[in-house]
């Protein structure tokens, strides 16, 4: 496929068929995420795989019951290494490299299950003290997103952009 097919295809999907994805395919998008840049090419991010339902479920409610998190087979949850990350980068590092990291890595994912025909969206709407107590992560990982993957089991219309011209900007010009 072709790159700019992938971006046009790229949707979020909120419905997933009841479909296993085999670990070869699972490991194509994660190796797709690793291969994502870093800040000193430190990786200062952690992926979580849950396949299991009940956790699922326990994730699904720290995140406002955003239920498909429960009808995808996989999530995936990114965190942030800020320890690290703050090692080489002190404050940079644990406040913004880190999630930069885990945040690009998790871009590359989502555009990589595409070419593999499955489907993701972005959950960012979660408790973190609670996602935290449930995966009984450390205090230096910080999760930054909860990314659902699975086979599409709806396709939605294509979401709006604001124009080119309101978010592109010329620095000789500056902003009005
Ligand atoms: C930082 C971030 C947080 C998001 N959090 C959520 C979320 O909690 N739940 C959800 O359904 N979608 C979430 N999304 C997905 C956006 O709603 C979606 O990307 C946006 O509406 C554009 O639609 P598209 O992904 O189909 O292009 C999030 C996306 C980003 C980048």
């Amino acid at each position: 496929m072709q790159f700019n097919e992938i971006l046009k295809k790229r949707c979020s999907i909120r419905a997933y068929k009841n479909v296993e994805i085999t670990e070869q395919v699972l490991h194509e998008i994660l190796n797709a995420a690793i291969s994502a840049p870093s800040a000193g090419n430190l990786q200062a991010y952690e992926m979580y795989i849950v396949t299991d339902k009940n956790i699922r479920q326990k994730l699904a409610a720290a995140s406002w019951q955003q239920n498909f998190i429960v009808e995808a087979p996989v999530n995936i949850i990114f965190c942030a290494n800020l320890q690290l990350s703050a090692e080489k980068y002190s404050k940079r590092g644990s406040e913004l490299y880190s999630i930069q990291d885990a945040t690009i890595a998790a871009a590359y994912l989502q555009l990589a299950a595409v070419e593999v025909g499955l489907a993701t969206v972005w959950v960012g709407a979660f408790n973190e003290k609670e996602v935290k107590a449930i995966m009984n992560f450390p205090p230096h990982l910080k999760p930054v997103a909860i990314i659902p993957v699975g086979y599409p089991n709806e396709e939605p219309s294509p979401t709006p952009r604001r124009s080119f011209n309101d978010i592109v900007h010329e620095s000789s010009k500056g902003k009005k």
